[in-house]
């Protein structure tokens, strides 16, 4: 296969071209990132020089850099967003543009040249469930989102699945939770939580804390969004989701603390986020049937993992939190 990822120097971006050069190693990546501040190219050191390995700096909102992009590929897997929930609530423009705008202009260079789109998306598009509820979304509940963030991940899903129907791009959707593991960028919570405790700084928890989330290794996802490449059924979405029981945010924290060999006194519960969705929980059991996917890596045995990976490349996060590692690319790359 040839492949356009986009957004391939962000957190799930990048571990998935790990993961393909790794598991496919016949395959071509062409690796499509504006580099913004979520993208990283130190996340791909050991990549670059990969003789089936490209990497293109361009914007998804560009339609002439779209199309060149594109030339040659019968794949895109399309990540490139802006990811977080809070920069969406000071500053929403962007991610309408790079959201929206930016996943139709990648819509018209597939249907052009009639190339297969996979679109990455989020669990966040189906709003709020109730805590103390056993009720989990599923690939028929409707929309109902609480952030711009989200808003935006929302339209561009209805995007991908008008040019399905429209236009019969041949397109599959995957609606996953939140993820964890190595090179998520340090304003999330789990790196966040453990980037703050390495530096003996508390960790802000929103809220009362008893917000959940169902937590997914980022490996899990690379090897659901492999198996809808291979076995998905066109014009489908599949919900992707973690093997872990309920845990709220607070319990999470408290864990890494643990872990850590911290007390509890790290912990700063802070103002409310607005908007703030209460509890996500998703139903994968169409992806566990047609497609035999099932979690592979634990919450209790990923999040020590995740942990020591973050101790052991404290150079990698600590030039993420200064702002270093955008020095990286001016000098590797010149741009
Ligand atoms: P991220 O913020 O770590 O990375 C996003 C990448 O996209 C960065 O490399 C950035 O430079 C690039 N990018 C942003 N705007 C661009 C533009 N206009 N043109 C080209 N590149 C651009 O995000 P992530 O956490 O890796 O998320 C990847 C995808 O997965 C997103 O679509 C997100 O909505 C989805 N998702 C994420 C999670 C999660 O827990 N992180 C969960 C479900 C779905
Ligand atoms: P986050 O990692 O931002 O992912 P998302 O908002 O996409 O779910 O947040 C995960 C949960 O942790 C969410 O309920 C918000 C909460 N949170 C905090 O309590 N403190 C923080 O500093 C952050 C970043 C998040």
């Amino acid at each position: 296969m040839r492949l356009l990822v986009t957004g391939g120097a962000g957190f799930i971006g990048s571990n998935f071209i790990h993961y393909w050069l790794k598991n496919h190693a016949g395959d071509f990546v062409v690796n499509l990132d504006k580099l913004t501040y979520a993208g990283n190219l130190e996340n791909l050191t050991g990549v670059e020089k990969n003789p089936h390995y490209t990497f293109i700096k361009g914007d998804i909102v560009d339609p002439a850099v779209v199309e060149k992009a594109a030339n040659g590929v019968d794949t895109i897997v399309h990540f490139a967003a802006e990811s977080h929930v809070d920069r969406s609530i000071l500053e929403p423009e962007v991610f309408i543009l790079t959201n929206i705008v930016g996943t139709y202009v990648l819509l018209e260079a597939a249907r052009k040249k009639n190339i297969r789109f996979h679109h990455v998306s989020t669990d966040e598009v189906f709003g709020s469930l109730e805590l103390g509820t056993t009720e989990k979304f599923k690939e028929i509940t409707p929309y109902d989102p609480s952030s711009p963030y989200s808003a935006s991940k929302a339209a561009s899903d209805h995007l991908v699945r008008s040019y399905h129907r429209t236009y019969n791009l041949p397109i599959t959707i995957s609606n996953t939770s939140n993820n964890f593991g190595p090179y998520q960028f340090p304003e999330k919570l789990i790196p966040l939580a453990i980037t703050n405790l390495i530096e003996g700084k508390k960790i802000p928890v929103y809220g009362d804390g008893k917000h959940v989330r169902d937590w997914l290794y980022v490996i899990d996802h690379c090897r659901a969004i492999e198996l809808i490449l291979l076995k998905g059924v066109i014009g489908k979405t599949y919900l992707i989701g973690g093997s872990t029981e309920e845990i709220s945010n607070v319990e999470v924290v408290k864990k890494i603390i643990t872990l850590m060999g911290k007390d509890e006194s790290m912990i700063e519960f802070t103002k409310e986020r607005p908007g703030h969705d209460r509890r996500y929980s998703l139903d994968w059991s169409l992806a566990a049937k047609e497609l035999g996917y099932k979690p592979e890596h634990s919450f209790e045995e990923y999040i020590k993992k995740t942990i020591e990976w973050y101790q052991r490349h404290e150079d990698w996060w600590r030039r993420v939190k200064s702002g270093e590692y955008q020095e990286y690319y001016r000098e590797q790359y010149g741009v």
